[in-house]
């Protein structure tokens, strides 16, 4: 299958309803295109306070767009941070309700030099769209908007009740989501939470995701004395900040990859015989994935293949490091202060309040007196993992084979989404993520993308899920 070539609408089905739903989706292809333009081009940048006034105008931009679409009681629900974007349709008595989430926020562009095109002009190159955002995950949540008004311009109703929530704040760790699912437990309630916020397995391998890690996300700072000194009058006499971060980062993890925080491990749920046969016969190329990634050579934890790395086991990362003298040139100086931002990815049982505590103890631990140190938690999620006898998981299959002309295959992904562990223990619901970027979609980075055949299928595919969800009954 070629990109931009998805036979669409190819899969028999026999209901002419559907039939006229589909037909609609292929008519409109380039109008898709066209307001996903429009969608790209708002910055809504939540890590970044300047964008704050963007960040509302495409929360405003996304209600409208659901009450063009047909949906009802669309509005803004204010919390303390971003706006979540509310709305519904439950026009479909005895059938089951789906809760679709998903984010309109995105990651900030920098560095912005390295883009080919701008972040926010959305550019169409090669079957591709560029832009900030066209995978994660405003690319994706407009494709089921787009399923959903093919249905109602269509056929008047869909065959699900459906409710929408969008949030603004998932890019800077969902810090008031918590509190809005509890708030709002019964304008939540819902059979099952639809999630297109990750790529699937590889270009032209469908997939539906049923794990995703967790995460703690920690600030490490170190001071060593009052303020910067001169490396010839004080190097020798004092520790240096930037070093002893150095020596504190390089006890994290052994030679073989494996993290040496004590107790990191305890609560890690092995990986099955069966699950890692089920790895082993997905089409996965080492060598192509390395190349890909311009890595010299892959690294991780010894005694497990790199899918099972990042899919089935935890990892310690820097995310980023701040010391001394970074310009042109050379400066003699000792700096003053050091700072790492570091974080764990978990994987079920992890509990993230606990390894955090084990973090916070090891660190103190092996940081010397020398330096005064600041340990600062950021955000993070719980590990999520469902099983996939779940009939809710057999009809998102059943509806990417008819949108994709592929039956889907199962994958943990490396990512997270912490609200998907909320929806199962506050609201106790299932979830079916089911996402249309692919792993070279360059997410949080430069030139991010989605493929326009992808998209499209995924518009035909989100369609088809609402009926089959609704057949699940
Ligand atoms: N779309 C991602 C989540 C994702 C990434 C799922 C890769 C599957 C594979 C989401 O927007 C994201 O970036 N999540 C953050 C969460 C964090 C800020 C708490 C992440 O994973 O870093
Ligand atoms: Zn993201």
């Amino acid at each position: 299958m070629e990109v931009g070539n998805w036979k669409l609408g190819v899969a028999k089905y026999n209901s002419v309803v559907m039939n006229n739903v589909i037909d609609f989706i292929n008519t409109n292809r380039d109008r898709y295109v066209d307001e996903l333009k429009e969608y790209l081009a708002i910055p809504s940048i939540s890590a970044l306070p300047q964008h704050q006034a963007d960040v509302r105008r495409c929360a405003e931009w996304t209600a409208e767009e659901m009450r063009r679409i047909g949906l009802q009681n669309v509005r803004l629900i204010e919390t303390p941070g971003n706006p979540v974007v509310y709305g519904d349709w439950l026009g479909a008595a005895g059938s089951p309700t789906i809760l679709f989430y998903g984010h309109y926020d995105v990651q900030p562009v920098d560095p912005v030099e390295l883009w080919e095109s701008p972040p926010f002009q959305a550019t169409v190159r090669d079957g591709e769209i560029y832009a900030r955002g066209s995978a994660d995950d405003k690319g994706q949540v407009f494709m089921h908007l787009k399923a959903v008004e093919a249905h109602l311009k269509q056929t008047g109703r869909l065959p699900v009740n459906m409710r929408i929530i969008l949030e603004g704040e998932e890019e800077v760790g969902s810090a008031h989501l918590d509190d809005f699912v509890k708030a709002h437990k019964n304008e939540l309630s819902a059979d099952v939470v639809v999630i297109s916020d990750s790529p699937m397995f590889d270009r032209g391998i469908p997939s539906i995701c049923y794990g995703l890690r967790g995460l703690v996300y920690f600030q490490i700072d170190l001071r060593g004395t009052k303020s910067d000194l001169h490396s010839g009058s004080f190097g020798g006499a004092v520790a240096n900040p930037a070093m002893v971060l150095a020596q504190v980062l390089a006890q994290m993890k052994d030679k073989g990859g494996r993290v040496k925080i004590p107790g990191f491990y305890d609560a890690v749920r092995p990986l099955r015989d069966e699950e890692r046969a089920e790895f082993k016969k997905l089409p996965f190329n080492e060598t192509r994935y390395r190349k890909e990634l311009g890595a010299p050579k892959l690294f991780g934890e010894s005694g497990y293949s790199t899918l099972e790395r990042v899919w089935g086991r935890p990892t310690f990362e820097v995310n980023g490091l701040l010391a001394g003298f970074t310009g042109e040139g050379a400066k003699t100086v000792i700096p003053a202060v050091a700072m790492a931002k570091v974080s764990m990815r978990l994987v079920p049982d992890q509990e993230p309040d606990a390894i955090a505590r084990l973090f916070e103890a090891y660190v103190a631990k092996v940081a010397p007196k020398t330096v005064e140190l600041k340990v600062t938690r950021m955000h993070g999620g719980k590990p999520w993992m469902t099983d996939f006898d779940n009939p809710f998981v057999q009809a998102a299959g059943r509806a990417i084979e008819k949108g994709f002309g592929k039956a889907p295959v199962f994958n943990r992904e490396g990512g997270s989404i912490p609200v998907v562990a909320t929806f199962q223990e506050i609201l106790g619901l299932p979830s079916v993520l089911f996402g249309v970027g692919l792993p070279d979609e360059n997410a949080h980075a430069p030139n991010e993308r989605l493929d326009l055949g992808n998209f499209h299928g995924g518009i035909i595919a989100s369609a088809y899920l609402y009926d089959e969800v609704a057949r699940t009954r």
